[in-house]
């Protein structure tokens, strides 16, 4: 039986392939990881929003990344045949309520410092605990 991330290659152009969209998410994760991590080092050295000359760019990044995380993220799973909400399992609803939880951490790393240590150790592990999800899913 052929693998899912190689069904439907060459008949589908290759920005719609379940390999195309893997790649996507494991890019979107890497910028909002760089991101999101050098942010939790600005405010654990006790940055600011105000002194930091990056927050447009990190700001920015850190959207666009989300973006390409969820584009990558629903893009998997159309390709695994979960197209619809409604047949969901509950890794892949783990996975997005992980996402938001990454969402939210981006608003504490500039609130101060105290805020800012856990996110850089909590970040990496919420990475984990999503792949986790993914690597080790029942098929479906
Ligand atoms: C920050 C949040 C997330 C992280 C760190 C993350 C991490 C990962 C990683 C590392 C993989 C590759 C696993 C592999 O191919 O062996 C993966 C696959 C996948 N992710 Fe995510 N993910 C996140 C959020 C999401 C979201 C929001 C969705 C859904 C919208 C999603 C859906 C999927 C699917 C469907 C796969 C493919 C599973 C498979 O190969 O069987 N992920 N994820």
């Amino acid at each position: 039986m052929t693998h899912w991330l190689l069904q439907a290659a060459g008949e589908l152009p290759w920005f719609r392939t379940g390999l195309f969209y893997k790649n996507l998410h494991l890019y979107g994760i890497f910028v909002v990881m760089a991101t999101l991590g050098g942010m939790a080092i600005h405010g654990m050295n006790g940055g600011t929003k105000q002194t930091s000359r990056t927050r447009a760019v990190t700001g920015a990044l850190f959207g666009i990344g989300m973006l390409l995380v969820m584009a990558g993220g629903f893009g998997q799973a159309a390709r695994l045949g979960l197209t619809s909400t409604a047949v969901f399992p509950t890794w892949l609803w783990l996975k997005i309520g992980i996402w938001v939880v990454v969402g939210a951490l981006f608003a504490l790393p500039y609130r101060s410092p105290a805020l800012a240590k856990p996110v850089y150790y909590v970040l990496p592990l919420l990475g984990a605990l999503a792949a986790y999800f993914a690597i080790y899913h029942t098929p479906s």
